[in-house]
C-alpha cells in the first residue's frame, strides 16, 4: 500500500465506495444525491460546524459527551436527555462489535437487546439501524449529530451516518492508530480515513459542510502533549487535502492547569497556522474542544468523580474552549445510564456557566513558558516528519514513526516504538523522563531535565516506572502528582 497527502481521485474513491457500500445489506440505501438534497433541509441547529461556531461567538462552553444505547427509543430517550442538560451536541457512540466491522454480531446482540427490554451492545449500532432509523433517530431532536468510532475500518458506519443527516464525524487516523488498533499500521489508519475525508469533501463540494473533529494521538500515561498536538496538526493537513472544509481540533487535558491551558491554546493557534501555510485558507476552525485526561484512570469514589468532572469543566472554561468533554461519575463503573449522564452534566454546566461568564484572560510568566516550550517542541516535531517526507506529512508520519521520531510511552500499537517516558514535575506538568529519538531542541531538553531533577530533589527518589505508575493513578485519588 502507498498512501501520500494526496486528494484521493474520484474514480478511485468510486471504486472503494461501491466495495464499502457492500459490508452489509444496509450500505444499499446510501445514495449520496439523495442525501445531500436532505442535508440541505436541514436547520442550523443540526449543523455541528455552525453550532460551533455560534458557541465561539457567544463565549459559551458546553458539554459534548460520549454516549450510545443499543435500543432505538431507549436511545431516543437518551439523547432528549442531553439535550435537556444544555448540550446542542450529541454524540453517537457505536458499539465495538460495530467499530470492528462485526456487523454480523452487532445484530444478534441488537435483536437478543430489544427482546430483553435492556442493552446488550454498549452503543448505538448505525450500521444495523439502517438509514431510515437513524434518520428517525436523529430527527426527534433538534441538535447536532456525530458518530464516534475510532477503528481500522468504520467507513461504512461514516456512510450512513452521514447520509442519516450527521454534521459531525470522528476521523482521526492517528488516534486508531495509536490508541484503539494494536496491529494495524498506520498506513493502513491513514488510507481509511482518508476515504471517510473525501466522502466528508464531497459532501462539501456539493454544497453540504460537514465538520471533522480530530481528538489526536493520545499517549497512554503522563506524557508531555508535543506529540498529540503534532498529530492533530497533521491530520488536520491530511483531512484538509481530500477537501474537508471544517475541522474542530481537540487538546486532551494532563492535569496540570498552567499546561494545559499553554497547550490548549497552541493547538489553536496551530492547526490554523498550518493549515494557511500549507495553502488550505478556505478551511475553518470554528472551535476548539477539550478533554478530560483521557487515558487516565477516573475515580471510583463519586465525590471525586464530580471534583474531578468539574475541575475538567473550569479548566475547560479558562482555555475558553467551546466544549469539553467529561466523564460521567459512573466511567470507572462502566457505561452510564441516561440518570447518571444528566447529574453528571448538569454539575459540569454550573461550572462552565459560572466561569465562563468572567471572561478571566490569564496572564503568567509560567504560562509562557508552557507555552515557548511546547510550541518550540511541536513545530520541531513536524519540522523533522515534513523533512523526513520530503514535504509529504503523510509519508514523513509513516516513516517517523518507524524511526521513533514519532513515538509515544506504552504504546498499545505493536508498531509504535515506546522508546519514550514521561512523569510529572513537583506540580504535576508533565515531563520527559526519557526523550527517545524525539528531536526534541536542546533547549527544550535542559527544561525538562531541570524539571524533573527538582522533583527527585524534592522527595528525594529517582524518577523511574514505578514514579511513572503511581502519575498515571493519581488523578484518580485526587492529587496531581503520585506518591
Ligand atoms: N456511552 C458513554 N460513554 C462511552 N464510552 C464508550 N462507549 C460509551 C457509551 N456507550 C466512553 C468510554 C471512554 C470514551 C472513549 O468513551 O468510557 O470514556
Amino acid at each position: 500500500m502507498k498512501v501520500a497527502n494526496k486528494k484521493l481521485d474520484e474514480d478511485v474513491f468510486l471504486g472503494e465506495r461501491k466495495k464499502v457500500l457492500a459490508k452489509w445489506p444496509t450500505g444499499k440505501d446510501v445514495d449520496l444525491d439523495e442525501a445531500i438534497a436532505y442535508h440541505k433541509g436541514l436547520s442550523e441547529k443540526r449543523n455541528f460546524g455552525k453550532v460551533v461556531e455560534r458557541l465561539e461567538h457567544e463565549g459559551r462552553t458546553v458539554v459534548f459527551t460520549r454516549a450510545g444505547t443499543p435500543i432505538q427509543e431507549d436511545e431516543i430517550e437518551l439523547n432528549k436527555a442531553l439535550v435537556e442538560t444544555g448540550s446542542p451536541l450529541i454524540p453517537v457512540t457505536t458499539d465495538s462489535y460495530s467499530r470492528l466491522g462485526r456487523f454480523d454480531k452487532a445484530e444478534r446482540a441488537l435483536q437478543d437487546s430489544i427482546r430483553n427490554g435492556r442493552p446488550m451492545l454498549n452503543g448505538y449500532p448505525i450500521v444495523n439501524h439502517g438509514l431510515k432509523r437513524v434518520r428517525q433517530m436523529t430527527e426527534s431532536c433538534e441538535a447536532a449529530y456525530d458518530p464516534r468510532f475510532a477503528n481500522l475500518d468504520c467507513r461504512l458506519i461514516a456512510e450512513i451516518a452521514l447520509a442519516a443527516g450527521m454534521t459531525g464525524v470522528l476521523a482521526d487516523p492517528f488516534m486508531t492508530f495509536g490508541n484503539y488498533e494494536k496491529k494495524a499500521s498506520l498506513e493502513q489508519c491513514i488510507a481509511n480515513y482518508q476515504y471517510i475525508h473525501r466522502l466528508v469533501g464531497h459532501y462539501a463540494e456539493n454544497g453540504v459542510i460537514i465538520t471533522v473533529d480530530l481528538d489526536s494521538w493520545m499517549s497512554h500515561g503522563p506524557f508531555p502533549s508535543s506529540i498529540s498536538i503534532a498529530s492533530v496538526v497533521a491530520g488536520a493537513l491530511i483531512a484538509a487535502e481530500q477537501g474537508v472544509k471544517s475541522i474542530v481540533p481537540f487538546y486532551q487535558f494532563q492535569g496540570n492547569m498552567l499546561q494545559d491551558l499553554a497547550c490548549a491554546g497552541l493547538t489553536r493557534k496551530l492547526v490554523k497556522a498550518y493549515l494557511n501555510d500549507f495553502g488550505y485558507d478556505d478551511v475553518v476552525v470554528p472551535g476548539l474542544f477539550v478533554a478530560q485526561s483521557p487515558i487516565f484512570p477516573c475515580p471510583r469514589d463519586q465525590s471525586y468523580s464530580y471534583g474531578y468532572l468539574s475541575y475538567t469543566a473550569m479548566v475547560a472554561s479558562l482555555a475558553r474552549a467551546s466544549a469539553v468533554t467529561v466523564k460521567t461519575i459512573d466511567e470507572a463503573a462502566g457505561v452510564p445510564t441516561k440518570e447518571t449522564h444528566a447529574v453528571s452534566y448538569r454539575a459540569a454546566n454550573w461550572i462552565l456557566n459560572v466561569v465562563r461568564k468572567q471572561r478571566i484572560e490569564f496572564q503568567s510568566e509560567k504560562l509562557d513558558v508552557e507555552t515557548k516550550i511546547s510550541e518550540m517542541e511541536v513545530r520541531s516535531i513536524l519540522n523533522k516528519v515534513l523533512e523526513i517526507g520530503q514535504e509529504d506529512i503523510v509519508t514523513g508520519f509513516i516513516k517517523a514513526v518507524d524511526m521513533g521520531v514519532v513515538d509515544s510511552p506504552l504504546s498499545s500499537n505493536i508498531h509504535v516504538k515506546s522508546r519514550v517516558f514521561g512523569i510529572r514535575d513537583t506540580e504535576g506538568a508533565v515531563r520527559y523522563l526519557d526523550f527517545g529519538n524525539l528531536p526534541i531542541p536542546e533547549e527544550a531538553k535542559e527544561f525538562h531535565r531541570e524539571k524533573v531533577k527538582e522533583r527527585e530533589v524534592a522527595e528525594k527518589r529517582k524518577m523511574d516506572y514505578n514514579v511513572f505508575i503511581e502519575d498515571f493513578w493519581a488523578l484518580s485519588k485526587g492529587a496531581i502528582t503520585g506518591s
